[in-house]
């Protein structure tokens, strides 16, 4: 990154901007020609899909935000507006909480793609200490996210999560009743935990853009586990890996779409055992 070199580009736009803020030359050396091993197997295109999966609960998530209300008389009907009348509402929604499951998945892949082939190792030790802050980080954010709707499972779940911090000696109760803003889990528990669901995926966006820049100091790992020797062990990132990654993520995004369309709540806890048709 510390490079001064600027890459030739044809189009006079792209080079007028890049000789002012050379942001092409940027992308051309990490993600157009960056020397990548070749021998790659598809363990590692969970980190892409994350990524991926990131940006789309961001988005997904701003959209739901604009139709929802942080408020304890609120936020229940709130999420049923968004289910029935809403356009696209019940999709939107589908795509978030779906999507929150499948982002785990990726994240739990590549995770244990990093310790079968130990690329918490040096010189990648501060790439997994971030990527350890980048998990807690997710679990933080998706729990505050079920609190939201507001519903039984919201409150209860709310309730003994927040509830494990008064084990912490001396200021376990004081953290608890700061979590909570009041002395129980109520309104200015949700204003402030929809507060904190808007603001900790950018901060996770941050974390992982540090992540993948500490990634491109070092270079990957593969499955072999010794560096590359030499420019024979690696090749281009495009075209090579944008069409493995992009074939890979078209694969997760077909089972994703199954569980979107078909089913939906198959990852959540709602009842799905039939009625008994004898009261
Ligand atoms: C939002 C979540 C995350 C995103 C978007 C992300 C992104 C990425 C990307 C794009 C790569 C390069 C491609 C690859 O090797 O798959 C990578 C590599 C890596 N990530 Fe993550 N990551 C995330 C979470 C984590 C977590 C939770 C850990 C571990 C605790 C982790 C550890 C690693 C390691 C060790 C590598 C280097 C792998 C190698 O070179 O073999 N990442 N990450």
């Amino acid at each position: 990154m510390g490079s001064t070199e600027r890459a030739e580009f044809k189009n006079p736009v792209v080079s007028w901007i890049d000789e002012r803020l050379p942001v092409f030359t940027l992308m051309q050396k990490e993600y157009g020609v960056f020397p990548t091993p070749r021998n790659f197997n598809y363990f590692w295109n969970f980190g892409a899909i994350a990524m991926f999966m990131l940006i789309t609960m961001i988005v997904s998530g701003i959209v739901l935000a604009m139709h929802y209300t942080a408020n304890t008389e609120l936020s229940f009907d709130a999420v049923e507006r968004i289910m029935r009348d809403v356009n696209g509402g019940w999709l939107l929604r589908y795509i978030h909480m779906n999507g929150a499951s499948f982002f785990f998945v990726a994240v739990y892949i590549h995770i244990f793609r990093g310790m079968y082939y130990g690329s918490y190792k040096r010189p990648r030790e501060l790439l997994w200490i971030l990527g350890v802050a980048i998990f807690l980080l997710m679990m933080a954010t998706a729990f505050i996210g079920y609190v939201l709707p507001w519903g039984q499972m919201s409150l209860w779940g709310a309730t003994v999560i927040t509830n494990l911090f008064s084990a912490i000696p001396l200021v376990g109760d004081s953290i608890v009743t700061l979590l909570w803003g009041g002395f129980s889990v109520d309104n200015p528990t949700l204003t402030r935990f929809f507060a904190l669901h808007y603001l900790l995926p950018f901060v996770i966006f941050a974390v992982v853009f540090l992540h993948v820049w500490a990634l491109h100091v070092t270079g990957s790992n593969n499955p072999l586990g010794l560096e590359p020797q030499s420019e024979k062990d690696t090749l281009p990132f495009h075209p090579y890996y944008t069409m493995k990654d992009s074939f890979g993520l078209v694969v997760f995004l077909i089972i994703y779409a199954l569980f979107i369309f078909y089913m939906p709540n198959a990852l959540g806890h709602r009842i799905t055992t039939p009625r008994p048709t004898r009261w």
